[in-house]
């Protein structure tokens, strides 16, 4: 649907039931695959992050982080744009206490602390915070018309969703510092070589490419993926020798899983192995 009102159905598995649920902002897919698959669904606005938006999205992501059958999220824009940034029109009316309380940064650390694997699939502009959320995701794949930036400057502001932070780490203090300060756009080539994406692809295939990494990352033993997205994303503020016994510790940990037998006795036995998240 082209529509920017979205019903959508997700399976609630607490109580075993589907339950309906309406979206403004974001069309939400039926599980398949064990991926789930979020649309970012504001046309009109360039698919600006307005609050409702963001709450959307997390209240989403804090559903299937609870939902067994869910094991891998792919987040998307439209073939034009991923997302424009936060909404200007709705930033505007916000004075210093306003931006202080404002609801959106719990948004953003319930979608930074989503525990499973978050894929985005990339086209056209990602810029502002549609950059910021691309860098809240663990793979990032990109079609060749994507254009990644962080204009806030031109604005007579930073980036405030984690830009400043998360782009050092991931492109390196030059091609961070040239984004965050002069407000250019990077191709998804250059986005590419920097380390911000991982693949790029025609556009008539990014969701599709995302999709199908999404469904093979499903099909792993559910606990061993989540501890490495734990352990890896740990690098980012951790000392080395930190890190690496966290490593250690959650190598460990991943002994005593059934899954963790059943994968080396498939392996010995040269058959498929069956994952049951135990
Ligand atoms: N907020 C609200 N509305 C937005 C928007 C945004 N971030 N970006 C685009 N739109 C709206 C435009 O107002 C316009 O709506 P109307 O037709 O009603 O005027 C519509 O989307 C299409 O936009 P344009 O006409 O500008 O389209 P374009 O193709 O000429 O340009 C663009 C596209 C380069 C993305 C341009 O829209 C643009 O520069 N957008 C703003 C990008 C930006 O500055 N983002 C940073 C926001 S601040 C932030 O994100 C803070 C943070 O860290 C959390």
């Amino acid at each position: 649907s082209e529509q920017s009102t979205a019903t959508s159905r997700i399976k609630n598995t607490d109580d075993g039931i589907s339950m309906q649920h309406e979206y403004q902002d974001i069309i939400v897919s039926e599980i398949s695959g064990g991926v789930l698959t979020i649309t970012l669904n504001r046309p009109e606005a360039y698919n600006a992050l307005r609050t409702q938006l963001l709450s959307e999205l997390a209240t989403v992501l804090q559903q299937a982080a609870a939902d067994d059958e869910v094991r891998a999220v792919v987040v998307t824009g439209s073939e034009k744009v991923f997302a424009a940034g936060a909404d200007i029109k709705e930033m505007a009316a916000l004075d210093a206490v306003g931006v202080l309380n404002d609801p959106r940064v719990l948004h953003w650390r319930t979608i930074a602390q989503f525990p499973k694997p978050l894929i985005a699939a990339v086209n056209g502009f990602a810029l502002g915070g549609g950059c910021e959320l691309v860098m809240h995701a663990d793979i990032v794949i990109a079609g060749d018309n994507a254009q990644f930036g962080q204009p806030e400057i031109n604005l007579g502001i930073i980036p405030g969703a984690g830009g400043t932070q998360r782009l050092i780490r991931t492109v390196g203090k030059s091609m961070a510092m040239q984004l965050v300060l002069s407000g250019e756009f990077i191709s998804a080539t250059q986005a590419r070589d920097f380390g911000l994406v991982s693949e790029v692809t025609i556009p008539e295939r990014t969701l599709e490419r995302a999709t199908e990494l999404a469904r093979k990352i499903a099909t792993k033993p559910p606990i061993a993926v989540r501890q490495a997205k734990e352990v890896l994303l740990k690098a980012y503020e951790t000392t080395l020798d930190s890190g690496l016994s966290l490593e250690r510790k959650a190598f460990t940990l991943l002994a005593a899983t059934e899954d963790r037998n059943e994968g080396i006795a498939a392996f010995m036995e040269k058959r498929k192995p069956n994952f049951t998240g135990k």
